[in-house]
């Protein structure tokens, strides 16, 4: 929810591991103290001014850090209401979550929203942070209400939260270092249940899928572009395009200004290819391999988060953004609706009401 810490959590993450660059906690303690205010760790990532002079995060900041080993991206998502789309995107992709809660003000309605979203989006590895303990004196029972409640709510999604960490992001109690104020508490640290959390295994090795970002046309050859949004391609692959189910060999994947260009390329790469013949695709298509191809279907069951400002009517055309295209589509039927706040269910009335 709003105000909950995140920011100031990951700020402190990275304060605490030595993973912000020499002197830049000064330079933006100096930049504080001339305008007058009192510094936040927030505002090492709330890279924006307004988002500095809200003191509220409206973009998902990316940011990276090593830890034994291992490296990492955190996508500090924001938590006021209006910017949840943000959160979305940031969120999609990835292999874990923390759950921040402030321990003063409780679970509130962002606080539950995420915890929908994480199941929507299957994301499967999840902590929850109980922050801001100093406010409640470190009061053990106030985190265990906390943990008992959020936990009951979380199991009704299916969602099963690893850790739940009682912690100070601004004191810097339970975040990297382990807090001699909550010595009742003996599980992991934040950073300690990032560490356990899992890598998944990676989508290099799932089925190829290549939305096609454009095709290029230089001298004789054409290029197609795009990113390898799973599996891996390779010279030689026999592809079929779809939905126009054309196929071609791949005769040479494209770089610049590299002495000896790649034989494949895996997800997550953005690249170009060309062809042994000049078959006709275009901006939308999939490329996979032709022993793998995606279903084609052109009715579909889905579970959509429904964000717009106005309803999600039943017989009404919508623009659908798949991959690289973006067609009309038509909702057919709406089989029921669930309200992330309260989790209850109505049975549909041809429509999903309004966001907020
Ligand atoms: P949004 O990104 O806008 O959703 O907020 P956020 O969750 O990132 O919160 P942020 O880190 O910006 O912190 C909000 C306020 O809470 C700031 O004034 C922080 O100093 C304060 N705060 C964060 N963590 C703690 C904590 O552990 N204890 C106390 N007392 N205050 C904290
Ligand atoms: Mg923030």
């Amino acid at each position: 929810h709003v105000d909950h810490g995140k920011s100031t959590l990951l700020g402190r993450i990275y304060a605490d591991t030595g993973s912000i660059p020499e002197g830049h906690v000064e330079k933006v303690k100096d930049i504080c103290e001339k305008q007058g205010k009192p510094f936040e760790y927030a505002f090492l990532f709330d890279a924006f001014i307004e988002e500095q002079e809200q003191g509220i995060t409206i973009d998902t900041a990316r940011t990276f850090f090593n830890w034994k080993n291992r490296e990492y991206i955190i996508i500090d998502a924001p938590g006021h209401k209006e910017f949840l789309k943000n959160m979305i995107s940031g969120a999609a992709r990835a292999d874990a979550a923390i759950l921040v809660i402030d321990a003063a003000e409780g679970i509130r309605q962002q606080s539950r929203q995420h915890g929908y979203l994480l199941s929507l989006l299957g994301i499967r590895q999840v902590a929850v942070t109980v922050n801001k303990m100093d406010l409640v004196d470190f009061d053990e029972k106030v985190f265990r209400k906390i943990e008992k409640e959020f936990a009951a709510y979380l199991k009704e999604l299916n969602v099963h939260a690893s850790y739940f960490v009682p912690a100070s992001a601004k004191e810097g109690n339970n975040v990297v270092d382990k807090s001699d104020r909550m010595t009742w508490y003996d599980g992991p640290t934040v950073l300690q249940a990032l560490e356990r959390f899992e890598k998944l295994p990676p989508r290099a090795d799932q089925p190829l899928r290549f939305p096609v970002q454009d095709i290029y046309k230089f001298d004789e050859r054409r290029i197609i572009a795009g990113r390898v949004a799973s599996g891996t391609l390779k010279v030689g692959d026999h592809l079929v395009f779809s939905p126009s189910n054309k196929t071609a060999v791949v005769r040479t994947i494209e770089t610049f200004n590299v002495a000896v260009p790649p034989q494949a390329v895996s997800a997550g790469w953005s690249t170009g290819f060309t062809l042994d013949e000049q078959i006709f695709s275009e901006r939308g298509e999939i490329a996979s391999h032709v022993t793998a191809p995606p279903d084609g279907s052109s009715l579909f069951r889905a579970t959509v988060f429904w964000m717009g400002s106005n309803p999600l009517k039943e017989r009404l055309s919508y623009t659908i953004r798949l991959a690289t295209r973006e067609i009309e589509m038509k909702v057919v039927t709406i089989h029921n609706i669930i309200d992330a706040d309260t989790l209850g269910t109505t049975s549909s009335s041809g429509q999903i009401p309004r966001y907020g």
